[in-house]
């Protein structure tokens, strides 16, 4: 794997992607975000070595680095998800290229269903922990020069930057929740019972992304920060009708304010 990720590395080099201080994997809810990156060089990733190929139609995948505000960073513009069909390996694979192009957190954003019941739709929640229910990243041959076999996941989400957003957001005057994110593998959204379940078992809200680029990230030692926009309630009484494009149409009221957030997060690095 270090040898593909270095054939990477050195294509994305040799395009000027040099040492960015930052990655951003912008979900549901951040698009905007790339508006605010300048002097940007973008590459498909169909162009990339290695990288894999979004398979469905109107996914945008495209690498941007540029700068934002006096940092450097490299954003990813489209993910990749489980419930597409791709092996969890290459679902991470870009956060590994990240890390070794030599960014020092990343930061990332999904939308995800409610749990909590103090939540409504828009609100943001940082995400301190998480529930991982998707099959492990990790699984697999260990390449001990990435990282250990056996990783910690005691401060899955870093503490420090949590903290400093949580300043951010009350200057701003940004109401946000703090709370524990769990992954499921979708592409369904639950059942009520399958929401209760997961609220028992300890979540406030869920979706169908981001601890595997996490729990990748933190066997190679990044700190990271993510956030979710409640798009939906899983709450008893309050469950609604919902499509992916109310996910779409509900994250995009939240996007100013999340745009808000993670800009002046990674301006204050
Ligand atoms: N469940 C799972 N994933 C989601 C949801 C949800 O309710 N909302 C947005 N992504």
């Amino acid at each position: 794997m270090l040898e593909k990720i270095k054939e990477t590395i050195d294509f994305l080099k040799s395009r000027g992607f040099n040492s960015p201080d930052a990655g951003i994997i912008l979900g549901t809810g951040l698009g905007g975000l790339t508006e605010k990156i300048t002097n940007s060089i973008e590459i498909d990733y169909r162009d990339i070595p290695n990288f894999p190929v979004p398979t469905v139609k109107g996914h945008e995948g495209k690498l941007i680095y540029g700068d934002f505000g006096k940092k450097k960073i490299v954003a990813m513009k489209g993910r990749f998800h489980y419930y597409e069909g791709y092996r969890s390996e290459q679902i991470t694979f870009p956060v590994r290229v990240l890390k070794y192009l030599g960014i020092k957190c990343l930061f990332l954003s999904n939308a995800a269903g409610g749990l909590n019941p103090d939540f409504e739709i828009g609100d943001i929640m940082i995400i301190t922990d998480h529930i991982n229910l998707l099959p492990n990243p990790l699984i697999g041959q260990n390449d001990d020069r990435i990282g250990p076999r056996f990783p910690d996941m005691g401060e899955a989400y870093d503490s420090y930057l949590i903290n400093k957003a949580l300043m951010i957001a009350q200057n701003h005057g940004i109401k946000v929740h703090r709370g524990v994110y769990l992954a499921t593998t979708g592409p369904t959204f639950e059942t009520p019972a399958e929401y209760r379940h997961f609220r028992i078992i300890g979540a406030d809200a869920v979706g169908m992304s981001t601890t595997p680029e996490v729990i990748t990230a933190r066997h190679m030692g990044l700190p990271c920060f993510a956030v979710s926009i409640i798009t939906d309630l899983g709450v008893e009484g309050k469950i609604k009708y919902t499509t992916h494009e109310t996910v779409i149409q509900e994250a995009a009221k939240t996007e100013e304010r999340m745009t808000r957030l993670m800009t002046d997060l990674i301006a204050s690095l």
